[in-house]
């Protein structure tokens, strides 16, 4: 039972956890995404191929945003040296224009290429955030403008909130990919996550993938671990056939 939709946050501070998650998990979910904790903690190349090792497909959330060049030569780098393993990488929208064209160019170069998504506003930034470092848009219409610009620089899709989808969709066609976190089964809490949605209203919404963390990586008690919370979210979701 697998849904390819489902990527699980894999937020540990050590490999060994990071890697009994994806051994028990890796035949119920698409792939995992790991992020710049466990990078830092451990190094890129060093996740990257452990986690390939143990039969998962990386979701490589590091954000990335600097000058387009450096950013381009970090983009070949991955996409080179982790030979298909990494399948999503994520860059900052508001890094330009130029950048994310300079990421897209680097990223031709490689194959199979990972999909490069883009993060538009990140979910800790409400509208004086945004104030506060010259956006004096409401946080919709900035996270529709990034997501404009990703799209016609080449991009993908983007990293958003499940209440922003269908509004993306709208904007920018069914075609480009929008991954989404802040998602949480209906028997799970929602820990500091707010303004979230079932997996299934998620994927109503228009979601091409869902991330989900906790409410798979530390169950509640009654729910038997994580390989079963996984089934009981492909379960809700619906398994893939064949
Ligand atoms: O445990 P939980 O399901 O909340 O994990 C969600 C994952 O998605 C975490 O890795 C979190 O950092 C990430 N994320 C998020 N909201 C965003 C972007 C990323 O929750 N806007």
């Amino acid at each position: 039972m697998l849904n390819s939709k489902l990527l699980v946050a894999l937020d540990t501070p050590t490999l060994p956890e990071a890697l009994a998650l994806v051994a028990e998990l890796r035949g119920l979910v698409g792939g995992f995404k790991v992020g710049l904790e466990l990078c830092s903690a451990v190094g890129v190349p060093t996740v990257v191929a452990a986690i390939a090792a143990a039969g998962g497909s990386v979701f490589l959330d590091l954000k990335l945003k600097d000058i387009p060049n450096t950013v381009a030569g970090a983009v070949r780098a991955i996409g080179s040296n982790f030979g298909g393993s990494v399948r999503m990488l994520t860059l900052h929208c508001d890094g330009g224009g130029a950048m994310l064209r300079a990421a897209v160019d680097a990223n031709q170069s490689v194959s199979p290429r990972p999909l490069l998504l883009g993060v538009t506003v990140l979910t800790s930034m409400d509208a004086p955030a945004l104030a506060e470092v010259g956006v004096a848009d409401e946080v919709e219409s900035q996270v529709l403008r990034l997501a404009r610009l990703a799209q016609a620089s080449g991009l993908d899709g983007v990293v958003a909130s499940p209440h922003e989808v269908a509004a993306i969709k709208a904007a920018c066609g069914p075609g480009f990919l929008v991954v989404t976190p802040g998602v949480r089964p209906p028997w799970a809490s929602s820990a500091d996550q707010r303004r979230v949605m079932t997996p299934a209203e998620a994927v109503a919404a228009g979601a091409d993938y869902l991330v989900i963390g906790r409410p798979i990586t530390a169950p509640p008690a009654e729910i038997g671990g994580s390989a079963a919370a996984a089934r009981r979210v492909v379960g809700e979701l619906g398994a893939e056939s064949g």
